[in-house]
């Protein structure tokens, strides 16, 4: 009788243990793995919300962490680099395991990252790269070649204008590395069409309301001098979605009247490119999720890495949206 109930318990009890097993596999399947006893403290440092390239950047960081096990401290900076250093140094103080960091600008690092170094803290920087003096104050930086971006628009530009018309550039946050290079590809690409000029240039802070701001300004502008718009060019997709509002406010045809081309290739300029209000997109990927953990492994492990690991990247038009749209996984 008594082995009987013994049994019809334990029964009961592992019925328990594997339903509670399956409803929590990432974390206990985790908690068996390598990391098992000893699960890594990840600070994650990340620039704010300002696009949707961004949020699918937190969003691949923070399902890795899940999948691996990892206990991630993530805080959101609002764009501001003094939430980042202050972040960093809390960290520090927490002792976790490693530090992942999107820096906004590129300089002003060292300090801290000195701090982080003589506290043994590996930093990993993920999609923006930092100007430093000495390299070692970093891991390593996983992260897409924002120049040949603004390379491969400029040049896919020259062909769709043959060479000639005028350009209003909405660039980047003022200061990051995106921002710099994307620019600075830009007029790379621009060199072999000397008939492209950028007429304006301004900061829309990689935000749609920003894009749209300085889009109207521009339009404002260029219609009192008489003078005419040919293409926009941004450094993220979300700006160029604020500019498309604008074009179609100010009773123009974006993608026709004024062709629009950006970087990022988000759903939503998928959608746009389908819609024919935008042109062109430059893939930028944010799903650094699996490589930034694989990296915070390796760090901590002690395994050497490379000092960069460059993301590739496609470009994207009308002609390939439509077969393209069903497989984006941001
Ligand atoms: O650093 C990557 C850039 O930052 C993306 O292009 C942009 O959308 C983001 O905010």
């Amino acid at each position: 009788m008594k082995i009987q109930r013994w049994l019809r318990s334990t029964a009961v009890a592992a019925g328990l243990c594997l339903a509670v097993g399956l409803g929590n596999l990432p974390a206990r399947a985790a908690e068996a793995g390598p990391a098992a006893g000893k699960r890594l403290i990840v600070g994650f440092s990340q620039i704010g919300a300002e696009s949707a390239w961004r949020t699918a950047e937190t969003e691949s960081i923070r399902s890795e962490a899940v999948k691996r096990g990892v206990r991630l401290r993530f805080t959101d900076a609002q764009q501001k680099q003094e939430n980042q250093i202050k972040a960093i140094r809390t960290f520090i103080a927490q002792k976790v395991s490693a530090i992942i960091l999107a820096p906004v600008v590129e300089t002003g690092w060292e300090p801290v990252l000195k701090e982080a170094k003589a506290a043994q803290i590996p930093v990993i920087l993920v999609d923006r790269g930092v100007s430093v003096s000495d390299d070692s104050l970093y891991v390593t930086l996983i992260a897409s070649d924002f120049v040949a971006e603004g390379r491969m628009a400029a040049e896919w530009l020259a062909k769709k204008l043959n060479g000639k018309g005028s350009i209003v550039e909405l660039q980047g946050t003022v200061g990051s590395a995106p921002a710099i290079d994307r620019k600075k590809g830009f007029e790379q690409g621009l060199a072999a069409a000397p008939g492209l000029k950028i007429t304006r240039s301004e900061s829309g802070d990689f935000t749609r309301a920003g894009g749209k701001q300085v889009m109207e300004a521009f339009l404002k502008a260029a219609k009192g001098e008489g003078a005419k718009i040919e293409a926009v060019y941004a450094h993220n997709d979300d700006m160029a979605l604020g500019a498309i509002q604008a074009i179609q406010e100010a009773g123009l045809k974006p993608g026709s009247d004024i062709i629009v081309v950006s970087i990022d290739a988000v759903k939503a300029a998928f959608e746009a490119m389908v819609a024919g209000t935008l042109n062109c997109t430059v893939e930028c990927s944010p799903l650094l999720g699996p490589a930034a953990f694989d990296a915070v492994e390796k760090a901590v492990a002690g395994t050497p890495l490379p000092k960069q690991t460059i993301v590739e990247d496609r470009l994207f038009d009308q002609t390939t949206a439509r077969d393209a749209i069903g497989s984006r996984k941001y």
